[in-house]
């Protein structure tokens, strides 16, 4: 039997994160492969493998009995972090879901921003609504990683309790500049996106769309120096 799972660029830039001795809950965790991967590479001290659903709860164990792992990773069958007790984890990761929902389930916990406790947030869509909410909430991003698959590139946060200082416009949408080789293409895609955004409502003409369009006018002009510091860098 395969002792070690190859997992994907996205989930092995999460795995990276996790602090050897963690006690782990993986939230929304599907196949599990990430607790049963971190198990095997002996980077954590246990695991709860949660999942608000059965379905993804049941390929969780069969990756549990596959990899020999059965009485090392707990289940439960919850709403994000409801059947999970503060003493369980001091890691919580939540990856592979919207920036929104990730939001939701730190609010029913308030817990996970009392000191000693590490998140890991690997958000799909709305990031820039996750970093406001962190930072009006108390909590801090300590680090931001990339990687990519093909043309698509991922974000992960490294997380905790505690003040941040007051992010820019641009800085909610891409996260602050870091030497990160994939920073540059991150930039380059969001920019594009923000033009790609902006020729849309220009195209409208409407009234009402005059807001947006400043609003998102001073976000381009943000990424734009921020890729011209990231390129000064190179
Ligand atoms: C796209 S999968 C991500 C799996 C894995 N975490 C990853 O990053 O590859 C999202 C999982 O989150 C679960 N999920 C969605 N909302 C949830 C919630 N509020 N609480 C717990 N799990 C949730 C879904 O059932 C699904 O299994």
């Amino acid at each position: 039997m395969n002792r070690r799972i190859e997992l994907s660029p996205r989930l092995r830039m999460v795995a990276e994160l996790v602090p050897q001795g963690a006690q782990l809950a993986d939230v929304g965790t599907d196949h599990a492969y990430l607790p049963a991967a971190l198990l095997l590479e002996g980077t954590i001290a246990s695991a709860i493998a949660a999942d608000l659903r059965q379905g993804p709860l049941s390929r969780a164990k069969a990756t549990v009995q596959t990899y020999g792992l059965t009485g090392r990773i707990g289940f439960r069958l919850c709403d994000g972090l409801k059947g999970i007790r503060p003493e369980e984890a001091n890691v919580v990761v939540i990856a592979g879901m919207g920036g929104e929902t990730i939001a939701d389930i730190l609010s029913a916990a308030p817990w996970t921003r009392e000191p000693g406790k590490t998140l890991i947030l690997q958000p799909m869509s709305t990031m820039s609504d996750l970093r406001r909410w962190l930072w009006e909430n108390d909590y801090q991003i300590l680090e931001e990683r990339l990687a990519r698959e093909g043309d698509t590139l991922y974000t992960a946060l490294l997380v905790s309790g505690g003040q941040m200082a007051p992010m820019t416009q641009a800085e909610l949408w891409v996260g602050r500049n870091t030497p990160d080789p994939l920073r540059g293409m991150w930039l380059e895609q969001w920019i594009g996106k923000v033009e790609r955004a902006l020729e849309g409502l220009r195209k409208a003409k409407q009234e009402q769309a005059a807001p947006r369009r400043k609003k998102l006018e001073q976000v381009l002009s943000g990424l734009q120096d921020m890729k011209k510091e990231w390129d000064t860098w190179q």
